[in-house]
C-alpha cells in the first residue's frame, strides 16, 4: 500500500507537486497518468525516499520509506533503465545488486527468467536494446521479491511485444496481491493496463478513479444543435436537467446527450431545428483538455467524470 497526503514539493519557482493526495491498493494496477512535466517522477521518488518533500507525507506500508527496516524488501523500483555499469552482463549487475543486499544468488537466475532476458543476461549491458535495458530494470524491481513495486515509464520506447509483456506481468503482479503503481504519459497505454487510474495535472490530483469511470466520463458525447430559437430550446433542454452552452447566435452545445433526446424534446415543444449532430471528443482530446487546462476547468471537469477530487483544492 502507498499513501501519499498533502504531498507537496517545490523546486525554486516550480511547483513540481501540489497538495497531492491519493492511496495506492494492493491487488491492483494503478495508473499514474499526467502530462510531461506534471510532477509523476517526483512523486515517484518522494515516495522512494530518493526525494524531500516540501510538505507532506509518502507512505510505503504506513511508514516513510526512510524508516522501513529492509527498504528493498519491501518497495521495488523500475525508475531510469540507463542507470547500469554498460561493461557488466546483465546477469552480474544482479548478481552485484544480490550480494550486497543479502539476496540469495540462485534469485538472480529466477528474475531472469520471469523478465524474460534469456541468454541476453550473459552479455554486456552496453550492447543491449532498449526492450533489454527495461527488462533488467525489472528484474532489479523484482529481485528483493517487494511487495509494493512503481515502474516509471516502463513502456517508453517498447514495441507492441514488449507492451503486450509489461501488461501481463504487471497484471500477474497484482494478482500475487501486490502493489502495482506505474506511470505514462499516455492515455489510450494506461487504458489497457490500469484497473484504477490516479490522473495529475501540474502537479495537482485530476481525477482518481477506476479506469473504467474516467474513460466514461472522458470519452463523453456532446450533441451540436442550430436553431432559429435558441433561448426557447435552451430552456426547454435545461429544464430537462441537461447542461447546454451557447456557441453563438443560433448554435448550441448539449452535454452527455444524444441526437435523439436533443431532437425529441425540440420536436416536443415544436420548435425547428436546423441542423443536428452529435460531436464525439477522442479520447486523447479529451485527456488532453482534462490535463491541459486550468486548474479551475480541470476540477470541473473532475467533477464532470464523476471522480473524487480529494486532496485537490
Ligand atoms: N530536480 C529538479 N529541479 C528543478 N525542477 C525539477 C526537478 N525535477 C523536476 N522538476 C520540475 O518539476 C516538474 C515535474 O517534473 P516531473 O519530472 O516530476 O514530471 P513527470 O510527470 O515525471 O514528467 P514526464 O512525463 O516528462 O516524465 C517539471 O516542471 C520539472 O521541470
Ligand atoms: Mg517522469
Amino acid at each position: 500500500m502507498i499513501e501519499v497526503r498533502g504531498l507537496t514539493k517545490r523546486y525554486g519557482d516550480v511547483l513540481a507537486v501540489d497538495d497531492l493526495g491519493f492511496v495506492v491498493e494492493p491487488g491492483k494496477v494503478t495508473g499514474f497518468l499526467g502530462p510531461n512535466g506534471a510532477g509523476k517522477s517526483t512523486t515517484m521518488r518522494m515516495v522512494l525516499g530518493l526525494d524531500r518533500p516540501t510538505s507532506g507525507e509518502a507512505l510505503v506500508n504506513g511508514r516513510p520509506f526512510a524508516t522501513l527496516d529492509e527498504p528493498l524488501r519491501e518497495v521495488g523500483a523500475l525508475l531510469d533503465a540507463g542507470a547500469v555499469h554498460p561493461g557488466r552482463t546483465g546477469r552480474d549487475h544482479l548478481r552485484v545488486a544480490a550480494r550486497t543486499h543479502g539476496i540469495p544468488l540462485r534469485r538472480v537466475d529466477e528474475v531472469i527468467e520471469e523478465v524474460g532476458l534469456g541468454r541476453a543476461a550473459r552479455r554486456r549491458v552496453k550492447g543491449y536494446s532498449l526492450g533489454m535495458r527495461q527488462r533488467l530494470g525489472i528484474a532489479s524491481a523484482l529481485l528483493a521479491d517487494p511487495r509494493v513495486l512503481l515502474f516509471d515509464e516502463p513502456v517508453n520506447g517498447l514495441d507492441l511485444d514488449g507492451v503486450r509483456w509489461i501488461r501481463e506481468l504487471l497484471r500477474g503482479l497484482a494478482e500475487e496481491g501486490r502493489t502495482v503503481l506505474v506511470s505514462s504519459h499516455l492515455l489510450g497505454e494506461m487504458q489497457q493496463i490500469a484497473d484504477r487510474l490516479v490522473v495529475i495535472g501540474r502537479g495537482r490530483l485530476i481525477a482518481d478513479a477506476t479506469t473504467e469511470e474516467i474513460l466514461r466520463g472522458l470519452g463523453h458525447l456532446q450533441v451540436r444543435v442550430r436553431t432559429p430559437q435558441p433561448d426557447a430550446l435552451l430552456s426547454r433542454l435545461r429544464e430537462h436537467g441537461l447542461t447546454v452552452r451557447r456557441v453563438d447566435r443560433h448554435e448550441l452545445l448539449v452535454e452527455d446527450s444524444t441526437a435523439e433526446e436533443v431532437g425529441d424534446l425540440a420536436n416536443a415543444s415544436a420548435l425547428p431545428l436546423h441542423h443536428l449532430s452529435e460531436v464525439s471528443q477522442s479520447l486523447e482530446d479529451a485527456y488532453l483538455t482534462l490535463t491541459s487546462g486550468s486548474v479551475e476547468h480541470s476540477s470541473r471537469r473532475a467533477e464532470l467524470v464523476g471522480t473524487t477530487t480529494e486532496g485537490a483544492r
